[in-house]
């Protein structure tokens, strides 16, 4: 894998989804693509949701990562672009209010104002970012509260600007953690969020674990001090909840 900067910035009027635009294309693009739609059409989440967004409000972009040979690069990775919304979102809103959550959501003032869903596809990984720039009304139902930067910071922002705020803060996010090897982005997600032995819960499909934060493995599963007996517990997915 080589680490470099996303240079190459290609914009799309409409797709499905510029993760799976990457997926099926990205194999024969430059490794230092990034790419913006306008407009998405089945936007995807995490753990098979949907994600949605507004024409001329949201952010869609992808971001490829070519010659990748370990397929758990793409959890590993994605933590550094968190770092990156978080860095970028900091320069407007009030940065004690942003808030990164396990595995990579950004949170203001407790809602959502970024989704990021990395997927492996043949030997890329595929970084997608949708962030909430403007006010919208969502069509489809949105199950849990989310934000937008305009409402975070009063300001109408124009969002060919936070793109290019994105790209960049990706590049310095890059250029001031990454050596070649991934094996430490966990633990600096861990160090930046700030989240060791925060209360928390934990909701996966069939149960619902109670506990304490103890810190990340460089896989970047999440380990919980469980409340009853005391026990640690990795957690490879589901939904967190900070309980403070
Ligand atoms: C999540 O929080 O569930 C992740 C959401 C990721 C959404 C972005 S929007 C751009 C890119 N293309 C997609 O289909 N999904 C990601």
């Amino acid at each position: 894998m080589r680490m470099e900067k996303f240079s190459n910035v290609i914009e799309l009027e409409k797709v499905d989804s510029t993760n799976t635009y990457l997926k099926k294309y990205g194999r024969h693009m430059d490794q230092d693509t990034v790419l913006f739609a306008a407009e998405q059409t089945d936007g995807k989440g995490r753990l098979g949701r949907n994600w949605y967004g507004e024409k001329g409000k949201s952010i869609f972009s992808s971001f490829l990562i070519r010659d990748v040979y370990d397929n758990s690069d793409a959890v590993r990775l994605s933590f550094l672009f968190s770092i990156a919304v978080k860095m970028m979102l900091s320069k407007h809103i009030d940065h004690s209010k942003i808030i990164l959550k396990w595995p990579n959501d950004v949170m203001v003032s407790g809602k959502k104002i970024c989704g990021i869903l990395s997927e492996y596809s043949k030997e890329c990984v595929i970084v997608g970012i949708g962030l909430n720039v403007l006010d919208f009304i969502p069509e489809g139902e949105i199950s849990y509260p989310f934000t937008t930067m305009e409402s975070e910071s009063g300001t109408a922002f124009d969002i060919e600007n936070i793109k290019s705020e994105l790209v960049q803060s990706v590049n310095q996010v890059f250029t001031r953690y990454c050596t070649n090897c991934t094996k430490d982005m966990p633990l600096i997600w861990f160090r930046e969020a700030g989240i060791k032995d925060l209360p928390v819960t934990v909701n996966q499909k069939d149960k619902m674990i109670e506990g304490h934060i103890d810190s990340i493995d460089e896989l970047g599963s999440l380990i919980i001090r469980k409340s009853s007996g005391g026990r640690k517990e990795k957690i490879f997915y589901g939904d967190v909840i900070y309980n403070d």
